[in-house]
């Protein structure tokens, strides 16, 4: 672990590399992204450019790429190709890709290839070093291409900008070590390493003194979370965050399943602060499948894991992650996958048509499932899951509760505005009412569910 050391933007500050320029940063993929993304906006601002909203501007363009499924890659690199013709047109734009995707070698190899013109290519734990390339560059530097920062360390203090101040995204660990055969996270976000509680700590109480209502901790598997001085493990840090002062709530993701204890269903249920939401991926309701997957539980451990923390915690909702189409499965294996969410009843389910990555186990697997075939699954899915989604719904009809408005929509009847907002247990409401509610929390009574999100109103 290590503090972000200034030199270099200090040089690049001097040489004034982004006065009077603008710089555009798009991400894909998960929240991990997202704050990456917000570290490099803030690497970008240091260096004296300034953040806009398209690329036709910007003398710098980084794209912050995924990889966890074929078709994420694709429109990517489809959005790579039309950025070739805006460095045409201005070629001292400085242009960037980074994130999970440029981790693979074979997809470095391809980049160079078939996208000459891009200018750096880096990988996830490298964001640190983006002034110093960037300042390179534009200094006659030749191209450039690190691959992967070996260490991996965390590198503290580079800060963050953020789009919203009213909540938050904290990373807490990064990497994961769990490989589930289906997926590439391991392979290009390297081990699990976690942040000093301290560093947190610290981090979380800035945001909620500048007005963060909610602050969600990340990380690959957030319950393999080590604290790296004292070993204290996640639920020690819920706990220590739950005691900062202020108003504010506390979410995290993702649970794996196999290591969400006892200890960690206590805290949510005993601290207000916690939002009464687990989203706990489950993948396949298989106990054939969760073995190939090497998911380390099986059907029976989920339903108890979930009967338990249902007991302990008044109103939890639970949400999950559900892959289609895993090689070898069966007509069977998938009727487990429909019998379990038919029994737990989600919240809120994120299927997934299984997406062969190189490099991972399952992708040598025999009995590959047909497209026709995942795809008929998903549907199948899809359709039970939005009548489950929906009987949930149904039993908040009436019921008060207290959300946080993140978006407002457009115009509502009556001069008001058409918000949107969360739940507690993370569920969207839409109701009408002022613009000044956005970023605030507010009280509504449901009073239309629908299955994907819930009509509300104002209560005074
Ligand atoms: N660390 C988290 C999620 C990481 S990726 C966890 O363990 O739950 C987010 C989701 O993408 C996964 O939960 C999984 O459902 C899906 N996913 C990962 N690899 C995939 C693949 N090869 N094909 C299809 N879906 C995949
Ligand atoms: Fe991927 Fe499994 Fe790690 Fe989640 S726990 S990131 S699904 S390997
Ligand atoms: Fe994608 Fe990387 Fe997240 S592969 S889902 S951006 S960790």
């Amino acid at each position: 672990m290590r503090t972000y050391d200034p030199e270099y933007e200090n040089k690049v500050r001097e040489f004034n590399a982004g006065a009077g320029r603008k710089a555009y940063i798009r991400t894909y993929g998960c929240q991990q992204n997202v704050s990456d993304s917000e570290k490099i906006a803030a690497l970008a601002e240091n260096m004296g450019y300034e953040l806009c909203d398209s690329p036709e501007s910007a003398s710098l363009v980084v794209f912050n790429t995924c990889a966890v499924r074929h078709s994420a890659e694709q429109k990517i690199l489809g959005n790579v190709g039309q950025l070739h013709a805006l460095k045409e047109k201005n070629p001292s734009m400085i242009t960037v890709l980074c994130g999970c995707m440029t981790q693979q070698e074979h997809v470095v190899e391809d980049i160079k290839k078939r996208y000459s013109f891009i200018d750096i290519v880096i990988g996830t734990s490298a964001v640190h070093e983006l002034p110093r390339l960037i300042f390179s560059r534009l200094t006659g530097g030749r191209k450039i291409r690190t691959l992967y920062d070996e260490s991996g360390e965390i590198v503290e203090g580079i800060g963050n900008v953020r789009n919203e101040a009213f909540r938050a995204f904290v990373p807490i660990m990064y990497g994961c070590n769990n490989f589930c055969t289906y997926c590439i996270v391991p392979y290009v976000r390297g081990r699990e390493r976690s942040r000093r509680s301290g560093d947190v700590l610290a981090e979380v109480k800035s945001l909620v003194a500048s007005g963060c209502r909610e602050v969600t901790l990340l990380g690959q598997n957030v319950n393999s979370y080590r604290e790296p001085e004292k070993g204290t493990g996640f639920p020690q840090l819920l706990r220590d965050v739950a005691a900062l002062e202020g108003d504010f709530k506390i979410r995290f993701m993702t649970s794996h399943p196999k290591d969400a204890s006892d200890e960690l269903i206590d805290v949510i249920a005993s601290c207000d602060k916690l939002a009464k939401h687990i989203h706990l991926p489950v993948q396949s309701g298989s106990d054939r499948i969760l073995k190939a997957m090497n998911r380390k539980y099986t059907r029976g451990d989920y339903l108890s894991l979930v009967k338990r923390a249902r007991e302990r915690i008044d109103g939890l909702c639970i949400t999950s992650d559900m892959i289609v189409g895993f090689p070898g499965e069966t007509e069977a294996d998938f009727e487990d996958t429909l019998s379990l969410v038919d029994e737990i009843g989600y919240d809120s389910l994120f299927t997934f048509l299984y997406s062969i990555r190189e490099g991972t186990p399952a992708a040598k697997m025999p009995d590959q499932v047909p497209r026709d075939v995942k795809q008929k699954r998903f549907d199948a899915l899809l359709e039970l899951q939005t009548r489950k989604g929906f009987e949930r719904n149904a039993a908040m009809k009436g019921l008060e509760f207290t959300v946080l408005v993140d978006e407002v929509k457009g115009d509502a009847e009556g001069g008001v505005k058409l918000l949107s907002s969360r739940t507690d247990g993370n569920k969207i409401v839409e109701f009408a009412g002022p613009a000044e509610l956005y970023g605030n929390y507010a009280r509504v009574r449901i009073t239309e569910p629908m299955s994907w999100l819930l009509k509300g109103e104002l209560v005074d």
